[in-house]
């Protein structure tokens, strides 16, 4: 698909997209966002990033995960209950967990979540270019051990995001912002 959207087009256009369609996600344009996001900003150029993705036929494995991380006794639920509580996990088309290093130095930290949280709106912004929403997700479970472990995880680094890509029929409706007169403070008054 050809780029149609301007940038203040994209950036006040994109919504967060929850109600996905099950259309899959292309592994090439997936690669492709990921690798425009990361011209993101970041001090020092330490690209504090790195991501784990699935798309395509690893995604059964990862429903499995999240089935058994999120939903207790899913052995004795029927297939029909079972298959609507996964539904927010199986009609994404892509997944993007955005995993960050947890500097010990505080200054250094706060810097590389920026960084990560500008690679993860680029990546938005970009796929949203592409007629694919995402949303930006951050279950509790994303901290849990198994769940660390399964996606690898390593000590010291952090999941920041569980980014959920795919289509959708519908664009939801913005959410007001606050006034900008509420936000800005002119210097001096
Ligand atoms: C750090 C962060 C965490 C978020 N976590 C969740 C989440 O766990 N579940 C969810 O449904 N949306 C989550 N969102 C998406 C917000 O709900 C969404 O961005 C907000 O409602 C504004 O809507 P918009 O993105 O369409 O402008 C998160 C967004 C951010 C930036």
């Amino acid at each position: 698909m050809s780029k149609q959207l301007s940038v203040r087009e994209a950036v006040v256009g994109r919504r967060s997209i929850k109600l996905f369609n099950g259309q899959p996600v292309d592994r090439d344009v997936l690669l492709e966002i990921i690798e425009d996001a990361t011209y993101a900003p970041n001090h020092g150029n330490r690209e504090p990033w790195r991501v784990v993705v699935a798309c395509g036929p690893e995604l059964e494995k990862l429903h499995n995960l999240l089935r058994d991380t999120t939903i207790p006794k899913w052995q004795e639920l029927s297939e029909e209950t079972l298959a609507k509580q996964m539904q927010k996990f199986t009609t994404p088309g892509a997944y993007v967990f955005v995993i960050v290093p947890e500097d010990v130095r505080q200054k250094e930290r706060l810097e590389d979540l920026g960084a990560a949280a500008s690679f993860i709106q680029n990546m938005q912004l970009l796929a949203w270019d592409q007629g694919i929403g995402s949303c930006w997700k951050t279950p509790p479970f994303i901290d849990a051990p198994a769940f660390r472990q399964a996606l690898g995880v390593q000590a010291g680094e952090r999941v920041i995001s569980m980014l959920q890509l795919g289509h959708y029929d519908q664009k939801p409706q913005a959410k007001a912002r606050k006034p900008v007169e509420e936000i800005v403070t002119v210097f001096g008054q």
